[in-house]
């Protein structure tokens, strides 16, 4: 069996699913039963001062069939009070002391404020701290959450007074409302961060009743944007992870969220550079008996391919991601249908004709007009491909390797 435990920044768990700061790491009795059901860490549901939530809070983006592919929230940190929560941390990390239990911490920019709350959280005995420079709304309004982690100085500041007193690894949570995640990721690591997390909720509305003319979710006939998390955020959240693995300039232990539902998600962060993952949405969606199946099938993905620690794939993809200006032209790759699987939907031959490159033909055979790849035209793009309702109908086929003729190998021989 491979060895599952996961390493980050000195914090050990026995597997890489942490539960992220949310709803479902708000009680000592939420994360009990998490653990019990197999997670392997849980970051505390952020403590500060304590705060008044309104009704309602959540709302989604539903597509087709699809519940909560993307999910909204306008709820803030705790509203439990600090005494309470810091006496469940320290109970829950005497009863779990195998599993990594992590505070994470919102308070007002005062140097004293920060010093005071990181000692308190650390006498529970958690394992680390967790600094949320990251929720979108409300707190953000009052100094805190993602005004600092927008603002590259704020970050390094607040990560810096952290460190001047903190004796357990220290972990950034980095805000995706930003242009480039790199200053963020930079910032922290040069105010001495131990690791980053990310990503962070995205400002969204997810959408307006018709009726009501107000925003979901409406309070008292208005809303406000809220933070946006769940499936539809993996690909941003994975590409902002991958940009901080291959920054040379924050060379810092990653810890990815974002949209991870399953185990395969799981494996495409941690072959993208984290150390470990959290998930908030899909917990909440299905409950923690989710872990089970992240645990099994990552377990037996490595198996197959013959790895016996994270360690073993951990950053392999890193160096597949690369700027456009070096990728091949001359590579060359073109569809083909499998005619004995085709429905004849012809979904494929409208996408090119009117979305793309005029590549598919219909033509007759055995008296049905059905779709043909005009193989001299097609560029190569997969549209046909990815709108073909049937698995393993249409294929991208080889065509020429490419022989490293890159727009900026072209521009340095002056032919671009
Ligand atoms: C309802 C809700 C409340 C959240 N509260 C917090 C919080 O208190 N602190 C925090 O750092 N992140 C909070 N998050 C953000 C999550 O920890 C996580 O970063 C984000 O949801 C992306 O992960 P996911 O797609 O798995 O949900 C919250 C998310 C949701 C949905």
């Amino acid at each position: 069996m491979p060895d599952l435990t996961a390493d980050l920044a000195g914090i050990r768990s026995p597997n890489p699913f942490w539960l992220a700061s949310g709803p479902p790491t708000n009680s000592e009795y939420q994360i009990a039963r998490a653990f019990d059901a197999g997670w392997g860490g849980a970051v505390w549901k952020t403590v500060g001062e304590p705060i008044v939530n309104v009704s309602s809070r959540y709302s989604s983006l539903d597509i087709g069939t699809r519940r909560m592919m993307g999910f909204n929230n306008i709820e803030l940190i705790t509203d439990r009070t600090v005494e309470d929560n810091l006496r469940e941390v320290a109970s829950i990390k005497r009863r779990y002391p195998d599993h990594a239990v992590i505070v994470s911490l919102m308070v007002e920019p005062k140097r004293e404020t920060w010093h005071e709350f990181v000692k308190m959280s650390e006498d529970t005995g958690a394992d680390g701290l967790e600094l949320n420079f990251g929720c979108p709304h409300g707190m953000s309004e009052r100094g805190m959450g993602s005004s600092v982690g927008q603002v590259p100085e704020y970050t390094k500041m607040i990560t810096s007074w952290v460190k001047e007193v903190a004796r357990t690894p220290v972990i950034v949570k980095l805000t995706p409302n930003i242009t480039d995640i790199t200053f963020a990721a930079r910032a922290a690591y040069e105010g001495g961060a131990d690791a980053v997390s990310l990503i962070n909720t995205i400002n969204s509305i997810t959408g307006i009743d018709l009726d009501t003319f107000v925003p979901r979710p409406a309070v008292a006939g208005k809303s406000s944007h809220g933070g946006y998390c769940g499936p539809a955020v993996k690909p941003i959240a994975l590409h902002m992870v991958s940009a901080i693995a291959a920054d040379e300039g924050a060379p810092i232990p990653i810890s990815g969220i974002g949209g991870i539902e399953r185990w395969d998600d799981a494996a495409e962060f941690i072959l993208l550079g984290a150390s470990n993952v959290q998930v908030c949405t899909a917990a909440m969606h299905y409950g923690f008996r989710i872990v089970e199946e992240l645990r099994s099938g990552l377990s037996t993905w490595m198996e197959e391919k013959g790895f016996e620690t994270l360690d073993d794939f951990r950053g392999r993809s890193v160096n597949a991601v690369t700027d456009w200006g070096n990728l091949d032209l001359s590579y060359k790759i073109v569809a083909s249908i499998d005619w004995k699987k085709c429905i004849n939907c012809k979904l494929c031959y409208i996408a090119c004709e009117d979305g793309a490159h005029q590549s598919i033909e219909l033509v007759r055979r055995r008296g049905e007009m059905i779709p043909s790849i005009k193989q001299d035209d097609c560029v190569g793009c997969n549209l046909c491909s990815l709108v073909c309702p049937v698995d393993d109908c249409i294929h991208m086929v080889e065509r020429d390797p490419g022989r490293g003729d890159t727009w900026k190998s072209r521009v340095s021989a002056g032919k671009a």
